[in-house]
């Protein structure tokens, strides 16, 4: 891929990436684009993020069609994980006097990655860059992806370089969502289910941050820019990352049971539950859909997980579970924990070191019975009840 005007004075210098069959591990894709921006002021030229270090030759090969590396000023990085950082110690190579400006998060990043003396400057929110005739003002955008986030608007050309934000993995020789034959709508959901989920309580804090700004073109820096209708994806990421607990007053319950014991505990404290004026999700992990889960998780005000113990341990439908509350955001979600067992009964209390983990707040109570809960045991499961629904308030 070439360098690709997209204004007056500002290009598209990034890479693509057709081969790319997953990204970070977990997001299947068929293939993905690495942007990068080049804007030359009349008097300064910035470069805003790299690319993926693999793509450094072509990289610099696009920059040098339009300016040669020692004479960029400014190097503008937005988010330092490696698919945008991966190409800056080359950058630094050829212009060790290069400026860079990065979000304070950042700064410690920048140098892991250099690992050299460089001019870094972490900037505060608001703060301008003036390159001549063409103004960056930085927005601090934490956890759009990293904590390091950053995104940058050009005043003068109402353009959004978003990095991750309202990106989509796709791979095309067109540069405009316009003009692509795919459906980028649900490209643009999916990222956002795969990358942005997790952060979701911290998007629905940043997403006003842009209604400063009278944005004509948002540049993600992956697939493709969006000059037609540039506040849909806005808006729908501001749809994706409300807060759903407000919507219903609704606790889930999710349990695993072999022989009932364990259900007979889960079905009778969601009724409990229930009477104390709470809709209650129960929902059996080992027969349940990811997607349900994560629904259900980000649209209750607290969870509540059961588990038998086998060998002592939580049993796996449970743990695959358990794995599911880092794909959404559930920090500060409140928690409790019970189960059934026969002698050790360890399972309730790995659980709950897990949710402590994760920063859910955990109920201090353990509800356990053993084997078949006795009628004693039944009637104490009314006091854990009280107890955890008095928690959550
Ligand atoms: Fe495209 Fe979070 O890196």
């Amino acid at each position: 891929m070439s360098a690709i005007k997209i204004v007056d004075n500002v290009w598209e210098v990034g890479v693509k990436d057709a081969d790319l069959k997953v990204f970070d591990i977990t997001m299947e894709t068929d293939g993905t684009t690495y942007n990068s921006y080049l804007i030359k002021g009349s008097e300064k030229t910035a470069l805003i993020d790299c690319v993926k270090e693999n793509f450094t030759d072509e990289f610099l090969a696009n920059l040098r069609e339009i300016t040669e590396i020692e004479k960029i000023d400014y190097l503008i990085v937005n988010h330092t994980e490696p698919d945008h950082s991966g190409a800056m110690p080359a950058v630094l190579d050829l212009n060790p006097n290069i400026k860079i400006f990065c979000s304070a998060a950042a700064v410690p990043y920048v140098k892991n990655i250099i690992n050299r003396e460089a001019d870094i400057e972490g900037v505060k929110d608001k703060t301008q860059l003036e390159l001549g005739g063409k103004t960056l003002t930085f927005r601090l955008m934490p956890y759009m992806h990293w904590p390091d986030t950053m995104m940058d608007f050009l005043e003068e050309d109402g353009i959004l370089f978003s990095n991750d934000g309202f990106a989509a993995h796709l791979c095309s020789d067109q540069l405009y969502a316009d003009e692509l034959t795919a459906d980028v709508d649900y490209e643009v959901e999916y990222y956002f289910k795969c990358i942005m989920r997790p952060f979701t309580g911290y998007i629905r804090r940043n997403m006003s941050k842009l209604d400063d700004h009278e944005i004509k073109m948002v540049a993600p820096s992956h697939g493709p820019i969006f000059r037609t209708e540039p506040l849909k994806h806005i808006n729908r990421y501001k749809q994706w990352s409300r807060d759903k607990t407000e919507e219903k007053n609704l606790i889930s319950i999710f349990y695993a049971s072999n022989y009932g014991n364990t259900f007979q505990i889960a079905e009778k404290l969601a009724s409990l539950i229930n009477d104390k004026g709470y809709s209650v999700n129960l929902i059996d992990a080992v027969d349940c859909d990811a997607d349900e889960v994560r629904e259900s998780i980000e649209s209750s005000k607290a969870v509540v997980v059961g588990t038998p113990t086998f060998n002592g341990d939580a049993v796996k439908p449970v743990w695959d579970l358990m794995s599911l509350f880092s794909t959404v955001y559930s920090i500060g979600k409140k928690a409790a924990v019970f189960g059934s067992y026969g002698w050790g009964g360890e399972g309730a209390k790995m659980v709950a070191d897990r949710f402590s983990g994760l920063k859910l707040k955990v109920y201090e109570e353990q509800y356990r019975a053993r084997l078949i809960p006795s009628e004693e045991e039944m009637t104490s499961l009314e006091d854990f009840a009280s107890g955890f629904t008095e928690f959550v308030g």
